[in-house]
């Protein structure tokens, strides 16, 4: 379990030598036309970190409240060595930024060739220095092993030279107590992977989940923040969304308080209840 020092500038070294903050900020389905004014409150409230993707159609206005921060992944219909090329240049050039700090393969479609092409393509990125770290979201752990055998092999074609075949930073999933996916964060921990959760607040559809509501009223805290707080000590990066003011506030509000281990075994549950889509079973 993570130390119980967190807070709001909690960061994490990842394995391409640069850090990640510890509390992320989501704006899927945020509309463009919104989403500037969310991540400057964001940021004025202190969060660090803001989880954008091609997909969500809002990078740009992202980038206009940042131009510090950003995470867009490759979408998930953009697989293979020229479409995340693509991708990754649209992204730099529709943002304004010089480099993205964190770039994710949006989901593991498209079969083993596109996947092998979009690796290769995101280490090349990363040599010309338009991404800085790299990762994965909705791998399963037979995705991971792959993409394993991918980096030796681009390892060996480079001469042997370790690390020239790009290394996972990050990866992220759906988290949360109804769905922990044990095998693929133990696989995450033993190699040193940062683990983003995403839906944190599982779209609050367990708000009225009882021994979620106990704890909040036990803390004097919100159903959200508790889930947030259980993320945090879980040690992964919970990457909250909300289009509004007081909520981007209050799922910030998680640093005066802590799960103690009984409560965050309690929570936990060990069903396999997405509450998004789970491209970690597919086997394309
Ligand atoms: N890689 C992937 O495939 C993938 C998939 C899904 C999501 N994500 C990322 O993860 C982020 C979070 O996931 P998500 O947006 O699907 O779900 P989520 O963060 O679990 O839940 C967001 C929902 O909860 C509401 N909410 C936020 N704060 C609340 C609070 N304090 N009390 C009550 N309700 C609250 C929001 O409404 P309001 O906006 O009205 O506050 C919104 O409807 C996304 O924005 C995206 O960046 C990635």
């Amino acid at each position: 379990m993570a130390s119980p020092k967190l807070d709001i500038n909690t960061s994490y070294k990842l394995l391409s030598g640069y850090s990640i903050p510890a509390l992320g900020f989501g704006v899927y389905q945020t509309p463009a036309s919104t989403t500037s004014a969310c991540v400057t409150h964001a940021l004025r409230t202190g969060y660090r970190h803001i989880d954008s993707a091609r997909v969500y159609r809002n990078e740009q206005p992202c980038a206009d409240a940042i131009r510090t921060t950003s995470l867009p992944p490759v979408p998930p219909k953009a697989m293979g060595y020229d479409a995340t090329k693509n991708s990754i240049a649209s992204s730099l050039s529709q943002t304004g930024l010089e480099y993205i700090d964190l770039y994710l393969v949006h989901a593991p479609y498209g079969g083993k060739e596109a996947r092998r092409g979009t690796w290769r393509a995101l280490v090349e990125a990363k040599e010309r220095g338009e991404v800085r770290s790299l990762g994965v979201s909705n791998y399963g752990v037979h995705h991971l092993e792959e993409l394993e055998g991918f980096i030796r092999e681009l390892e060996r074609e480079r001469g042997g030279k370790k690390g020239s075949g790009g290394e996972i930073s990050v990866g992220q999933w759906e988290l949360h107590p109804w769905l922990t996916r044990p095998d693929i964060v133990g696989w995450c921990k033993s190699r040193g992977v940062v683990v983003e959760a995403y839906c944190p607040l599982v779209r609050n559809q367990r708000a009225g989940d009882e021994k979620l509501r106990a704890l909040a009223k036990k803390h004097g805290k919100s159903t959200a923040q508790v889930l947030i707080r259980w993320s945090l000590q879980m040690g992964w990066v919970p990457l909250p969304k909300s289009e509004n003011e007081g909520r981007i506030t209050e799922n910030a509000g998680v640093y005066n308080f802590e799960l103690s281990e009984e409560e965050m075994e309690d929570l936990k549950t060990d069903r396999y209840e997405p509450c998004s889509w789970d491209p970690t079973t597919s086997h394309e």
